[in-house]
């Protein structure tokens, strides 16, 4: 029996690792976790493995409660614990609302920490745990501030748990991809009255099925970080011989402000 508990699974990065732990990693049992039940009874019933679905909103404390009490009442033993529930919208701190920055930092870096706290006491030995970072991890990001700052907030937690967890043979990966083509970039891209880049400028898209393949190959080793897509890992390596700054106006440099939007 091989067990993965999955936030975020109901599409994109989440349910293609749901798809591949099955497939190539013979996990024969998934937790689904995220706000659309009909997404993850489709996933569940096209992979034909016993699937748990946890419809939870993470934001909310009642969704972070649903899922611990899953793990109090089923005692599971945890090989694999995916965090990707997440989401990103563009903007200047003025352009944002409150509603929005509670929401990314609650999702991407609380719900993130906590899922995780909370099933390590479930995982052992060779267990292994991904957490989601992104390109957006190396350098500093305006109009992309709260996002990005708490991707980076998630990459030094993954880097120090690490540490923390290595006494128990379990390791934990942050994932830093480029831009994936998934439902996040139009979801990120949806308003236009924000500053943002055009999508023009997001490609080309890395396929969602290769850099999770990537990933998880990654993960079995107990690499730390996995960092993929060209553009990413040049930005990734320019970051650590050159000022940041550069890398900051390069990407001011791709940005259209709200009136320039229409795409
Ligand atoms: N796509 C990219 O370019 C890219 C690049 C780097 C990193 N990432 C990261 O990868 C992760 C997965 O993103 P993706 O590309 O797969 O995007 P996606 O297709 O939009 O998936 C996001 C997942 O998060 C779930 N989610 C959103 N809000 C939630 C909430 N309040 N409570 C519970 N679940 C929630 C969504 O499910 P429901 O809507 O059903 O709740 C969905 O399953 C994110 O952390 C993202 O930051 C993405």
């Amino acid at each position: 029996m091989s067990l993965a508990i999955i936030t975020g699974a109901s599409s994109g990065i989440g349910a293609e690792f749901a798809l591949q732990l099955k497939e190539r990693y013979g996990v024969d049992e998934l937790w689904l976790i995220a706000r659309r039940r009909d997404r993850m009874e489709e996933l569940g019933r096209s992979l034909g493995v016993r699937c748990k679905i946890i419809v939870a909103d993470l934001t909310e404390k009642s969704g972070i409660e649903a899922v611990r009490e899953a793990l109090v009442q089923e005692k599971p033993q945890v090989d694999y614990l995916i965090n990707c529930a997440g989401f990103g919208n563009f903007g200047s701190f003025d352009q944002i609302s409150e509603a929005e920055v509670e929401g990314m930092i609650d999702l991407n870096v609380k719900a993130t920490v906590l899922i995780t706290h909370m099933t390590v006491p479930y995982m052992k030995r060779g267990a292994r745990i991904v957490t989601m970072g992104s390109g957006s991890c190396f350098t500093p990001l305006p109009y992309f501030n709260i996002y990005s700052s708490g991707k980076v907030f998630v990459l030094h937690y993954t880097k120090s748990l690490n540490f923390e967890l290595k006494k128990y043979g379990i390791r934990a990966t942050c994932f830093c991809p480029g831009w994936v083509e998934t439902e996040f970039l139009g979801k990120a891209t949806s308003q236009s009255n924000v500053t943002r880049p055009p999508l023009s400028a997001m490609k080309p898209l890395l396929n969602c099925k290769k850099v999770v393949r990537g990933c998880l190959r990654r993960v079995k080793r107990g690499r730390t970080m996995y960092v993929t897509g060209w553009y990413t890992k040049l930005q990734h390596l320019l970051f650590k011989i050159l000022p940041d700054k550069l890398l900051t106006y390069a990407w001011l440099g791709m940005l259209k402000g709200p009136e320039d939007n229409g795409n």
